[in-house]
């Protein structure tokens, strides 16, 4: 009866899973704030990948990890940087079956750990960040991204992306945008998963968690500015941002069940506390019923087998 009832779908295609690739890495390696996560080397992403297809994930999201970091970012927009290169691996290995994103934000490649390029007085230059995500975004549709993820809450990031794409040639590429995101404590086990430097806070472009207003019309700009998909992100603690953007949006709704997300669910699981797997799937579950048609999480790869 209960399964003739249920009003919630919960399918492996809806899944997204984050990754992260390290450039140089042999042998992948453990991030010890997420218990079970890696960064990967190129060769165990390609197998991980090809893994997390075959439990039926409906798309990838890639972070890179370089070696180097500096000011602007400059691996970003490198052709053979990581994440590109990456990419390139990943599209030669899976095609166009599985939806490969990237994240088009400069944080993973900054000396200083920030989303966009700094100004004099070491704020964030908005308008400066935005020429520097176009040519990365270009970068990545040659790589192979299928759907670019703008994850810098910077204003016009959308519309500056879109048309970069589309004077390049790359006009089948598209943007899911991170349009309501988050100055969010729970990204705390991100930091170490990107080996990021940042110091202070991302309060100058990422929303302050009181505000749901706020995030109807951040949502409201990037439609307008071109998104194929909006996000909500984190997606725990603003299940009520997630309906109202269901609400509201034409196109598709993801949400990011985020790091901290994440570890919280793990370390409470490990000591006993928690029903793992039935925690995990209230979880995604939730999110669903809140309205997001996409979730990405770190349990994409283990939830679709178990959903199977
Ligand atoms: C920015 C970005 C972040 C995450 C995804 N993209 C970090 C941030 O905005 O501070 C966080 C993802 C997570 O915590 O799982 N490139």
């Amino acid at each position: 009866m209960r399964r003739l009832v249920s009003e919630t779908t919960l399918r492996p295609r809806q899944l997204i899973l984050p990754m992260f690739v390290a450039e140089g890495a042999d042998s992948p390696r453990p991030i010890s704030s997420m218990p079970g996560v890696v960064q990967h080397s190129r060769d165990s992403l390609r197998k991980a990948a090809v893994e997390a297809v075959r439990a039926g994930v409906g798309g990838l999201m890639l972070f890179g990890v370089p070696k180097v970091h500096d000011a602007i970012g400059s691996g970003a927009t490198d052709e053979n940087g990581v994440l590109n290169a990456a990419l390139r691996d990943l599209r030669a290995e899976l095609g166009d079956d599985t939806v490969l994103m990237a994240d088009t934000c400069l944080d993973e490649f900054t000396d200083h750990g920030h989303c966009g390029v700094l100004d004099d007085a070491g704020g964030v230059d908005n308008d400066a960040t935005l020429e520097r995500y176009a040519e990365m975004a270009i970068a990545q549709a040659k790589a192979g991204a299928h759907l670019l993820g703008p994850s810098g809450m910077m204003d016009g990031q959308v519309g500056v992306i879109r048309r970069a794409l589309d004077d390049a040639g790359y006009t089948d590429t598209g943007i899911l945008a991170y349009s309501a995101k988050y100055a969010s404590a729970f990204y705390g086990p991100f930091r170490e998963a990107v080996d990021s430097q940042l110091k202070g806070d991302r309060k100058t472009y990422q929303q302050d968690p009181g505000n749901a207003r706020e995030a109807l019309r951040e949502i409201e700009l990037d439609l307008a500015e071109g998104a194929d998909a909006i996000m909500v992100k984190p997606a725990l603690s603003y299940l009520d941002v997630i309906k109202a953007a269901a609400e509201l949006s034409p196109v598709p709704v993801a949400a990011y069940n985020i790091s901290g997300e994440y570890s919280m669910i793990e370390a409470a699981a490990a000591n006993g506390w928690l029903d793992r797997q039935r925690t995990i799937l209230e979880v995604l579950t939730s999110i669903r019923r809140a309205g997001a048609d996409l979730i990405l999480t770190y349990w994409a790869a283990e939830a679709a087998a178990w959903l199977d």
